[in-house]
């Protein structure tokens, strides 16, 4: 009988996961362990398997949002804190076929040319998502590329440079860490998701194309099953750089939350209106902050 795949990753100074084909997921701290008798000191260096890296990344994950999920609630949407999502939505969207073009022609000078088309078919899927945000943003009623052109949410900022570095690397595998991280994140959104902000928006108004197509109802929930497929088929160190990376990029996709959750709706009207110089949508500045903070959760 053939035996089942075990994988491991250190992703901090004392912390690895360590998951098996079966579902098991555990965080491990080498320190806790008898110099000499750790098992998981040595990097991995077999073959992956699905079941085990899915349980890696998904752990990486769940260990970059440790700090927010404890502190935090899920906020429910409002016309502020959802406009202020898909600014950001559009900024991790308008650059990303462009990145992932370029790391894919790095990994053919590299002469690895199954990751450079796994890159360049990513790059095709998520080409034109960008337009899917700014659409939503018109049909509220909103001044889209003013907008855009004006106000980056400071919370997604150091997202979209982590993307860019990561892709101008001399050997890009990170930015598939990246991408699984947000993709992942974005799939967990479901149906009851999409329709409280439905709700809250205006009769006759889709403001929904990419918050569905983000979602568990859309595209999205393809590219993470395709995604774990192909981390698991690449060679050890690869696997290990990658999950190394998702953790990173949900650190820094947890440190946006935080900041963004910190804001009022005043405070962030105050951005919007700023950003576009010009009088808001009556159905968006006639919101008042209510004293409670509320924010956006930065879409990917
Ligand atoms: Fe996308
Ligand atoms: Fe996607």
């Amino acid at each position: 009988m053939a035996r089942s795949v075990t994988e491991w990753v250190t992703v901090t100074g004392d912390i690895s996961i360590i998951a098996r084909e079966s579902g098991e997921v555990w965080f491990h701290s080498p320190s806790s362990t008898k110099e000499g008798v750790d098992p998981f000191a040595t990097p991995m260096t077999g073959a992956g398997a699905a079941g085990s890296t899915v349980g890696l990344l998904d752990g990486a994950i769940n260990l970059g949002f440790a700090g927010i999920e404890k502190r935090l609630a899920r906020p429910d949407p409002t016309l502020v804190n959802y406009t202020v999502a898909l600014v950001g939505a559009y900024h991790t969207s308008v650059d990303t076929p462009r990145n992932l073009q370029r790391a894919a022609r790095r990994f053919n000078e590299l002469g690895r040319p199954e990751v450079a088309a796994y890159l360049e078919e990513r790059a095709r899927e998520e080409t034109g998502h960008d337009r899917l945000a700014l659409k939503d943003l018109r049909a509220l009623g909103l001044p889209a590329e003013c907008l855009v052109a004006n106000f980056i949410p400071e919370g997604i900022k150091p997202l979209c440079k982590r993307f860019d570095d990561l892709c101008v690397q001399d050997y890009p595998i990170g930015c598939i860490g990246y991408s699984y991280c947000l993709e992942r994140i974005a799939a967990l959104k479901q149906k009851t998701d999409v329709e409280k902000v439905q709700a809250m928006c205006p009769d006759g108004v889709d403001a929904t194309r990419f918050l569905r197509s983000h979602s568990g109802l859309g595209s999205e929930v393809t590219h993470v099953e395709e995604t774990i497929e192909f981390v698991a088929s690449l060679p050890a160190n690869d696997r290990i750089s990658v999950v190394q990376e998702t953790y990173e990029s949900a650190l820094i996709m947890a440190e946006g939350y935080n900041h963004e959750f910190l804001k009022s709706e005043a405070e962030m009207l105050a951005e919007l209106q700023q950003a576009v110089g010009e009088a808001l949508p009556y159905r968006l500045s006639c919101y008042r902050s209510h004293g409670e903070k509320r924010g956006a959760r930065p879409a990917a």
